[in-house]
């Protein structure tokens, strides 16, 4: 099966036979709920500004390399690079060419500190080479569609308006949404839709679109097909269409094969004391998030059938997260797309150095 991402996610492997991770903290929330599955942007403020700043810019030091992964309008750039002394500078990665375009305009007073790319943030260290860093001091993912483009009905994120059935975050590569569900066989995207949106009615939802007489190729004739197969309330508080439109959107930009592939690289890149933080905005990326932080936090790897630690290890990270980190009840207020935010931090202490809990 070909479906354009991580097949080995699809098919769950790529929770099978992983450790337990759940050691460094809890989530007060539990997994999260059906609505919060809703998808989260950045609003009018950046998503927990001041505790990124904190948290990613404890006592900037001279010659500061930043890396923000989703410079999406450039909110939370901006605001480190106001926080970071005059000499830092920024690598942003932003694969939306409109939003490449606003964040330049928005960034322009930094000038040459700035550095933008075009790639997907899975070219992590393709990126950083050519730009001639070797590691970063800090590094921020805001992960996600942001509210530019969800509330650009053309580019096809929401149900909220009829559009074409696109969802690509660069609308320049790729297979679009409508071709996605095409592609797919009835199994395959039932399989889709439970693993990417832990949508209960996945395989009723893919029989009604695959078994219709036309694939769908607007938002309005998706949504129609998930409630034939769900009735339009279906017995839910939300949209019953919300979960098929987030796993498309998961699917379509790849974005848990983005996120691990960010994982992978990120002990190679990070430089002593480096910081990292991560905004979530559901279970399925807050999930990989925190068992990465974990294995990199937790000092003995040996298998947990040994009585004793044979390994000798040392964490390589500290949390600086104990508990994750939600906005408020203002900030929803006044940004309701924030409302599913979980953010998550850590620094590297090194490879073969003490580590644990601050
Ligand atoms: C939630 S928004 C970020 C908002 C940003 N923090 C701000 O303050 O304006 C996420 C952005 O990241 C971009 N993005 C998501 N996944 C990406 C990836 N794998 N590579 C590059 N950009 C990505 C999206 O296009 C979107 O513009």
């Amino acid at each position: 099966m070909t479906l354009g991402f991580d097949a080995a996610v699809l098919n769950g492997e790529g929770r099978a036979g992983l450790p337990a991770w759940d050691l460094l903290e809890d989530d007060p929330g539990g997994e999260l709920r059906e609505e919060e599955w809703e998808v989260a942007g950045l609003g009018h403020e950046p998503v927990l500004r001041a505790d990124v700043v904190r948290l990613l810019l404890p006592t900037p030091r001279p010659g500061l390399r930043l890396v923000d992964c989703t410079t999406g309008l450039a909110g939370h750039s901006e605001a480190l690079l106001e926080a970071a002394p005059p000499d830092a500078e920024l690598l942003g990665f932003e694969r939306d060419p409109v939003a490449r375009a606003e964040a330049r305009r928005r960034l322009e007073r930094f000038g040459h500190r700035i550095h933008l790319a075009a790639e997907p943030f899975s070219q992590f260290e393709e990126v950083l080479d050519r730009t001639g860093w070797t590691h970063v001091d800090a590094l921020l993912a805001d992960l996600g569609v942001s509210s530019l483009q969800l509330d650009d009905a053309s580019r096809g994120f929401s149900f909220q308006a009829d559009a074409a059935l696109d969802m690509r975050m660069d609308p320049t590569h790729g297979e679009d949404a409508a071709s996605l569900i095409e592609r797919l066989d009835e199994n395959e995207l039932g399989r889709l839709l439970r693993e990417f949106g832990e949508e209960p009615a996945a395989r009723r939802i893919a029989r009604a679109i695959k078994r219709s007489d036309e694939s769908p190729r607007t938002t309005g004739a998706l949504r129609a097909l998930v409630h034939r197969a769900t009735g339009p309330r279906g017995g839910r508080r939300h949209d019953p269409a919300t979960l098929t439109f987030q796993a498309l959107r998961i699917a379509v930009n790849a974005e848990l094969d983005e996120l691990d592939q960010l994982l992978e690289a990120l002990p190679r890149r990070l430089a002593p004391q480096g910081r990292v933080a991560v905004l979530a905005y559901h279970s399925l990326e807050d999930r990989r998030v925190k068992r990465a932080f974990s294995v990199w936090a937790r000092s003995c790897v040996c298998p947990p059938e040994l009585p004793v630690c044979r390994c000798g290890g040392r964490a390589r990270a500290r949390a600086l997260t104990r508990r994750v980190i939600t906005p408020g009840e203002e900030e929803i207020a006044r940004n309701p797309r924030a409302r599913s935010a979980r953010l998550r931090a850590i620094e590297w202490v090194g490879e073969g150095q003490e580590g644990g809990d601050t």
